[in-house]
């Protein structure tokens, strides 16, 4: 096994190499555009590591580790478009630089080239990997329609919150490792015990993006700051914050998110504040180690040296420490 170093060098040399220079440029030069901006590529490095846990070369799995970025990157293109954002990794978003219908071709098209990666497979793991992929795909879906839901709805609950965090984002991340796993053969109770690992690492993971996306740094963080405040996105911080919040704090928070102003620098102003006063800022602390302690507990499960279970440690806790 590798450090996280070097998979991470290994997964950005990877994706150096993949152009798409082919015609008509208008579909594939925005696919080109966003898979170069790069990002944190915590997906690929996790398929990557997930087949060297189980004593498989790293090579074997780039192919699927490939798709699941390509499908990560096609789902934040569209996601960008549902949630009117101007900014991704520090750049233009897709549709804000190209246009609209930019956006969902060359989206549609990137879903397809996730899918071919998978051709590189022997039939039999070629339909393991097709399997979890369709699964975990439609799963994003209805997490995306769930948040986009939650929007315009005032009576949603942690419950329904965290399903549809499992859904649009926990379920690529446990899929990403599950895939490793199915490439190197191991038990189906491997499998299922290192998707379970990524499902909780990945629920702590939008925790932390619902956090970030309120207190991030802007010179930093390379989304809009508050863009989930101006969506009025029902997120962990809002729900604590209804739910810790005095009945003035509440009332407020429910009328600044029925609003929609020209300039929403105040809007977002206020909305932090509520979030610190009311701890559901520190609330959605705890709760983003909570479930990266909970991926630990998994990992305990695992049959596999205790080198390899570091190694998935350092990662979930990098996480927890990121600020982008
Ligand atoms: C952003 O994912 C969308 C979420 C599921 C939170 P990442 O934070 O992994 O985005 P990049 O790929 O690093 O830019
Ligand atoms: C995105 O959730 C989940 C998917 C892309 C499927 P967010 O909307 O919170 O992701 P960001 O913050 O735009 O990266
Ligand atoms: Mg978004
Ligand atoms: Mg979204
Ligand atoms: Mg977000």
């Amino acid at each position: 096994m590798h450090s996280l170093q070097e998979y991470q060098e290994i997964v950005a040399n990877h994706f150096s190499q993949i152009k798409n220079n082919k015609e008509p440029k208008g579909l594939y030069e925005p696919i080109d555009y966003i898979l170069s901006l790069g990002g944190k590529r915590i997906r690929p490095v996790l398929t990557l590591m997930a087949s060297e846990i189980f004593d498989t070369d790293y090579k074997e799995a780039l192919n699927a580790a490939t798709a699941v970025e390509v499908f990560h990157n096609f789902s934040l293109i569209h996601d960008d478009i549902m949630d009117d954002a101007p900014l991704r990794r520090g750049k233009e978003t897709v549709h804000e630089k190209w246009d609209l219908n930019t956006g969902i071709l060359s989206g549609d098209a990137m879903l397809i080239l996730a899918y071919q990666y998978f051709e590189n497979y022997e039939p039999q793991i070629f339909q393991k990997l097709a399997k979890i992929f369709s699964k975990t795909a439609l799963e994003v879906c209805e997490g995306q329609q769930y948040d986009v839901d939650f929007e315009s709805r005032d009576n949603v609950t942690i419950n329904e919150y965290l399903k549809m965090i499992e859904y649009k984002t926990a379920v690529l991340v446990g899929a990403a490792m599950k895939m490793g796993a199915i490439v190197a053969k191991t038990s189906e109770e491997n499998a299922n015990l290192i998707y379970d690992f990524g499902l909780n690492l990945g629920i702590a993971f939008q925790l932390q993006d619902d956090y970030l996306d309120a207190f991030g740094d802007p010179k930093t963080f390379g989304k809009q700051v508050g863009g989930d405040i101006i969506e009025n996105k029902k997120t962990y911080l809002y729900l604590k914050a209804i739910d810790f919040g005095n009945s003035e704090q509440k009332e407020q928070l429910l009328h600044l998110f029925s609003i929609q102003p020209v300039d929403n620098a105040d809007k977002i102003e206020s909305v932090k504040k509520i979030f610190i006063e009311t701890k559901s800022a520190q609330e959605t602390q705890n709760a983003i180690k909570l479930y990266t302690e909970k991926a630990f507990e998994t990992l305990e499960k695992l049959q596999i040296e205790s080198s390899k279970k570091g190694v998935l440690k350092t990662f979930g806790e990098n996480l927890m420490n990121r600020n982008v």
